[in-house]
């Protein structure tokens, strides 16, 4: 079965001529959960942005990006406006490092979940507000009737980031770009996330490419990996080989410079505690 996204040869030059991203080559199979890795500035969130047409103004690509979860096969790299009123948020949703970024400070968590739903799947208040309920529960939010009526600053960090994840299932897309969820939250957080995305993907067939500099994170999560080093992918393959036989001397600084840290695995504190 042909992957349900598939990038080829990215290539991003940001306006002034500066290219962020110089050779990016990925799949996302249906119902997989893909990481990518790397260094800072080495083109992950520009090659994400570019498959939610955020790129900023006067950006230049080549390559293409086949989305194959919607109607039929379309480029993502050349969808105009209206093409990506029906994909972005739609068939594919995007959360952010900081929650804050993906939800608006000024609206209730209620609005902001079933706006999405009543513009996108034209669904009444009422069953708008019903299904924020249930998603809000499967993030294991407490209370989510309360919830809705709040508003994201009332929520900590890893309930904001819950938050922004329901937000973003609200549509049920079938591809969530996840770039670096996870970073600014603390450990136990991020394990009750990053178990929450893997029982998404069994349960609803989630396809998910996962951002990272984490490589545990990464080991946990992904089943394939792609390690991204100054716009360009360096190595990628099964996570598991990737991480304990890398090839490349970069991926292999990469491992040697992981923190020896299997706290990211602690069970969650139950619900209603500050996670
Ligand atoms: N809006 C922007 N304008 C100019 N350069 C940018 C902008 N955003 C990112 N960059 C540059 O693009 C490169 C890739 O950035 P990014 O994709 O954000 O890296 P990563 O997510 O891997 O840390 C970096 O060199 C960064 O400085
Ligand atoms: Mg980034």
């Amino acid at each position: 079965m042909s992957p349900i996204l598939s990038i080829e040869q990215l290539a991003i030059t940001l306006r002034g001529d500066l290219r962020v991203v110089d050779d990016v080559s990925l799949e996302v199979p249906e119902g997989e959960i893909v990481g990518i890795a790397g260094e800072s500035g080495s083109g992950k969130s520009m090659t994400a942005s570019a498959l939610l047409g955020l790129l900023p103004d006067r950006s230049v690509t080549a390559g293409q990006a086949w989305w194959r979860g919607g109607r039929e096969p379309v480029d993502l790299l050349t969808l105009d406006q209206r093409s990506w009123n029906r994909v972005r948020g739609r068939e594919i949703a995007m959360v952010f490092q900081d929650a804050t970024a993906s939800l608006h400070p000024m609206l209730t968590v209620g609005t902001q979940i079933t706006e999405h739903m009543r513009v996108h799947l034209k669904m009444s208040r009422r069953a708008a507000r019903a299904r924020a309920i249930e998603l809000l529960d499967r993030v294991r939010i407490p209370d989510p009737e309360g919830a809705l009526r709040s508003y994201p600053h009332q929520f900590s960090g890893g309930m904001r980031q819950r938050v922004a994840i329901a937000a973003a299932l609200a549509c049920e897309p079938r591809l969530l770009v996840a770039d670096e969820p996870t970073t600014a939250l603390d450990v136990t957080v991020q394990a009750g996330i990053l178990r929450l995305l893997e029982e998404l993907r069994i349960e609803s067939g989630l396809s998910v490419l996962f951002i990272t500099h984490d490589l545990a994170v990464l080991a946990a999560l992904t089943t394939h990996a792609y390690v991204f080093r100054e716009g360009r992918v360096i190595e990628s393959g099964p996570t598991e080989a990737l991480l304990f036989h890398p090839e490349h001397d970069y991926t292999k600084t990469l491992v040697a410079a992981r923190p020896q840290a299997d706290d990211w695995d602690d069970p969650e504190p139950v619900a209603g505690a500050t996670a």
